[in-house]
């Protein structure tokens, strides 16, 4: 396994696999790696077949971070997360360092940024203004330093995942997008890197996302279909029972267009962010 720190190594490793006819596949990942990324991991290893070569990266991205969000305590452990993949049999992990990634950002001289203009609008969109431009951005500079043809994200981030496989259409990006569904504790609580900030209270109260989206896929199963503002009121009064719950958002959309519904029916799509204390949690699901 081979960790390469530098866009231009990295680019020409990535053009010289490529000469030799092997298949790339790219795991972007901002490590504190847990079982939901080790999942894509493996996902990415059979996508690429014995012949082809798995990149996964490993870079905390500053640009998708709000002034008053996590970046600075954003849990980081290189040799950790080392340990982790290499089981997994990865043959190249890309850890740049900032500089590497916006030259000349500090001094004004880093400038273009990719924006989706429809998916992103709502959601996290809305909650965490320029967090989509900024993982555009840097998803769209990982693909051209990377080459990959396939790469691979977690549904966990159902958004993110919907805006990039756009972004990929919209900019003729040359690889296909590959989906991994959601990855959850014995308990059902979807693995985070945030998670890591929970106490131990907390980490109880954490089910509550889970719970809610259980509750709500029975509600669709009984009763068919359902008035979207009752539903985000019961699934709201279940999570903030809670003494440190309390939501952000609880959203029904079409899972296509990611567009509200008034009626919640089967297929409609769930996702929801909720503060446990100071951490910020997010899921999803099909209902
Ligand atoms: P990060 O949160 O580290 O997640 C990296 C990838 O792992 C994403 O595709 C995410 O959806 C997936 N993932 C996270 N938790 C998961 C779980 N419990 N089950 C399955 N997959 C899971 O998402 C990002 O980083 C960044 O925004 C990034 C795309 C790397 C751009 O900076």
């Amino acid at each position: 396994m081979k960790v390469i720190k530098t866009v231009q190594l990295m680019q020409k490793t990535a053009m010289k696999l490529k000469r030799k006819g092997r298949r790339i596949v790219l795991v972007p990942t901002m490590g504190y790696l847990h079982n939901g990324h080790l999942s894509l991991i493996k996902k990415a290893r059979k996508t690429a077949g014995a012949n082809g070569v798995v990149v996964v990266s490993i870079y905390v991205n500053p640009t998708q971070f709000g002034p008053n969000e996590d970046l600075s305590r954003y849990p980081r452990d290189l040799k950790r997360d080392l340990d982790l993949i290499r089981p997994l049999n990865v043959d190249i992990v890309f850890n740049p360092s900032d500089k590497e990634m916006y030259p000349g950002k500090e001094e004004g001289l880093y400038s273009t940024y990719i924006v989706e203009e429809n998916l992103s609008k709502n959601m996290e969109g809305s909650s965490r203004p320029g967090h989509f431009r900024g993982v555009a951005t840097v998803v769209g500079k990982l693909f051209n330093i990377v080459m990959p043809d396939a790469a691979v994200f977690g549904e966990k981030d159902y958004q993110q995942a919907a805006i990039i496989k756009r972004m990929v259409k919209d900019f003729n990006f040359p690889l296909k997008i590959v989906v991994s569904p959601t990855v959850r504790e014995s308990d059902g609580l979807a693995m985070s890197s945030r998670n890591s900030y929970l106490n131990e209270s907390e980490r109880k109260q954490a089910t509550a996302l889970f719970r809610a989206i259980q509750y709500a896929k029975n509600a669709v199963s009984k009763k068919g279909t359902i008035n979207a503002n009752d539903l985000k009121n019961e699934l709201k009064n279940l999570i903030e029972k809670e003494p440190s719950g309390r939501v952000d958002y609880i959203e029904f959309f079409d899972p296509e267009t990611l567009q509200p519904v008034s009626k919640v029916r089967s297929g409609a799509h769930l996702a929801l962010a909720v503060y446990v204390g100071k951490t910020r949690l997010i899921d999803n699901a099909s209902l």
